[in-house]
């Protein structure tokens, strides 16, 4: 038995993966907390509860990796199922990792570093999701209730990327486990161009009303905002302190990844907005 097991398998790049992993005909196994009841191929599977890690993997040849959401060092978790991984001959392990690291997380590089040291398994390096503008992202949250977006990135910008393209590029390497991934073990995945938070809020405005205001704030506060939302308190402070990143250009970049993994250029961010225009619909009004 093949397939690809693709955990986080419900969430926004998951979910639109397995759709194109099903389209071109490849089994799937749809792995989540939650599995839902009316699909036989999905599984429970828990990164905080190892007994459910092998049962994932079992008669899979492939495998999308969602690390654990939220969690500053991933490897306590990660690390011991990507060793039942290689027990079980798994042949390639596609990585959703990012392109911004974490101050003070080692942990996500070493298990970058662990995925790409393996012949045939691949890192995905993605830049901020255009989905963070939406529910139930905290940012998208502020837009959606309050018609602000506060930052501490002032005008640096970030080559903002459409989850969907983040799937259409893990897809290309997952389809064929034996597609030749070459020498190259690590794609960084952007969108067209790089933005700054006032230009989205412009686009996300000329396209759905009421001008979203863009608050500079420094990296403390935001910290603050990310915590009351619910994030665990370690990871809102790295997150928030990646915008000082952010500001002074680090992230500044577009690659051209998606356009050769998948032959489609991605989505530019107008498009995604477009796309979910009613979304945003009365942004800052009371909800009925
Ligand atoms: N947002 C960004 O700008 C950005 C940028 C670069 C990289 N990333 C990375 O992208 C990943 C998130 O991808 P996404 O936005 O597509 O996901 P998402 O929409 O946030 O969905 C999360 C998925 O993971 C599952 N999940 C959550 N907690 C779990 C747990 N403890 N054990 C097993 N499964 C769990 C969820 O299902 P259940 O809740 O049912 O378990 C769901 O399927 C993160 O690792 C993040 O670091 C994000």
């Amino acid at each position: 038995m093949t397939g690809v097991l693709v955990t986080g398998g419900t969430g926004k790049t998951g979910s639109a993966l397995v759709d194109l992993l099903r389209g071109n005909g490849v089994r799937v196994r749809v792995a989540s907390r939650n599995p839902s009841a009316d699909d036989p191929d999905a599984v429970r599977f828990d990164w905080d509860d190892p007994a459910t890690h092998p049962a994932a993997l079992r008669g899979m040849d492939r495998v999308f990796l969602v690390p654990p959401i939220n969690a500053v060092d991933p490897m306590p978790l990660v690390g011991p199922f990507l060793a039942e991984a290689q027990r079980l001959g798994v042949r390639r392990v596609v990585l959703l990792g990012s392109a911004i690291v974490l101050p003070n997380a080692p942990g996500a590089l070493e298990l970058a570093e662990r995925v790409r040291a393996r012949p045939g398994w691949v890192v995905l390096r993605a830049s901020g999701f255009m989905q963070n503008f939406l529910r139930p992202h905290p940012l998208g949250e502020r837009i959606r209730r309050h018609g602000e977006i506060r930052t501490a990135a002032g005008a640096g910008r970030l080559g903002w990327i459409d989850a969907r393209d983040i799937a259409a590029a893990a897809s290309a390497l997952l389809i064929d486990p034996d597609v030749d991934a070459g020498d190259q073990r690590d794609y960084l995945l952007t969108g067209p161009k790089a933005l700054g938070y006032g230009d989205a809020a412009a686009i996300i405005t000329a396209r759905t009303g009421p001008p979203i205001r863009v608050l500079h704030i420094g990296a403390d506060e935001l910290a603050g905002t990310y915590r009351a939302a619910g994030m665990p308190g370690e990871f809102a402070d790295a997150l928030a302190a990646v915008e000082d990143g952010i500001k002074a250009g680090r992230e500044d970049l577009v690659s051209t990844a998606v356009l050769d993994l998948t032959g489609r250029p991605p989505r530019p961010f107008a498009e995604f907005v477009q796309d979910h225009a009613t979304e945003w619909a009365n942004h800052g009004l009371p909800e009925c």
